[in-house]
């Protein structure tokens, strides 16, 4: 009896080996190891007759892609973040949608907490300054920042980054604040030494403000000029969530009128564009889009992704399903 042919799968990204070589031995796939970005005419064209689609965070999987996909039955993404995808279209057409929670948790959130020492304490500045030959003598006031240890830590969205952040908090004898579209239970709100606050007095109260919230079009620039100015000009503001979170002009009004004391940031609106006025700024710590890379943590999120995507095509249910 002839063995029923092979789901098809396009593979947006260059994989690891063993990434590689697990998808190949179940499914036929089409790879993309020179990890060159598909267009939308190269991702239709790709997408033909294909039945499972493994892409990233910086595909747009929009309607008009889906709408020609006739044969797709899943899209597997290696991110928790599922902005770049249109669930609802996905929806409509019944193609599953699923995603990689939990497995870089801690991970996002150690260069969560990188980014705001390395804002709080002048850290990227300073490595440049040094490098460029410019340190002479040590002097009393040379880089001074602000303390981490004993400050107040102000997190917007307490998912489970947002948890991670607040429990590293501890370590530093810090006070956790939060604000979240809901209240945690008690129970993980003593578990994280958080208090729950207004979004008003987040703003006004966290010496270092994390963002960790999803990006939906309900909180595009949800930190604007307004909630700029209502934090301390001291305070240091990382974002390892969205770009479009955060309206970068403002931010780069507020670091250069020295009414913000600086800014960590792993994500961008329209990255891999930077906005310029952020590239010149000294006193912002940037880093590309980094949040889950170590290597443990990518392999992990790789393997999720392809479990997911084989047990969809294999009419199973995946572990980490969206739509
Ligand atoms: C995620 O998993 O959403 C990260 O931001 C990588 O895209």
């Amino acid at each position: 009896m002839p063995s029923s042919p092979r789901p098809r799968v396009l593979v947006t990204r260059a994989l690891f080996p063993e990434h590689v070589e697990r998808l190949s031995s179940e499914v036929d796939a089409t790879l993309n190891q020179a990890d060159v970005p598909l267009g939308v005419d190269e991702l239709v064209a790709g997408l033909a007759g294909v039945e499972g689609l493994l892409c990233a965070g910086g595909d747009r999987i929009d309607e008009t892609i889906v709408a020609r996909a006739d044969a797709l039955r899943c899209v597997s993404t290696i991110s928790v973040g599922t902005n770049h995808i249109d669930l609802a279209a996905c929806e409509r057409r019944g193609i599953v949608v699923t995603h990689t929670p939990d497995v870089l948790t801690e991970t996002t959130a150690d260069l969560g907490w990188a980014l705001m020492m390395a804002a709080a304490r002048r850290v990227t500045e300073s490595e440049r300054w040094l490098r460029a030959g410019h340190w002479k003598r040590w002097s009393l006031d040379q880089f001074l920042g602000v303390d981490v240890h004993h400050a107040t830590l102000g997190i917007l969205g307490m998912g489970r980054i947002g948890q991670a952040l607040a429990r590293r908090g501890a370590g530093f004898a810090m006070k956790v604040i939060y604000h979240n579209r809901s209240r945690l239970a008690p129970e993980i709100e003593a578990d994280c030494r958080a208090t729950y606050v207004s979004r008003e007095a987040l703003f006004a109260e966290a010496d270092h403000l994390v963002l960790v919230l999803p990006y939906t079009r309900d909180n595009h620039h949800v930190v604007g000029a307004a909630e700029l100015a209502r934090m301390k000009p001291t305070a240091t503001l990382t974002n390892i969530a969205r770009g479009g979170l955060i309206d970068e002009d403002a931010l780069a009004d507020a670091l250069e009128a020295d009414r913000l004391g600086a800014a960590g940031l792993d994500v961008y609106e329209g990255e891999p564009r930077i906005n310029p006025r952020l590239l010149a700024l000294s006193r912002v710590a940037l880093t590309p889009h980094l949040g889950s890379a170590s290597r443990d943590t990518r392999r992990a999120m790789g393997d999720l992704a392809i479990d997911n995507l084989i047990a969809t095509l294999a009419g199973r249910a995946p572990a980490h399903r969206v739509v």
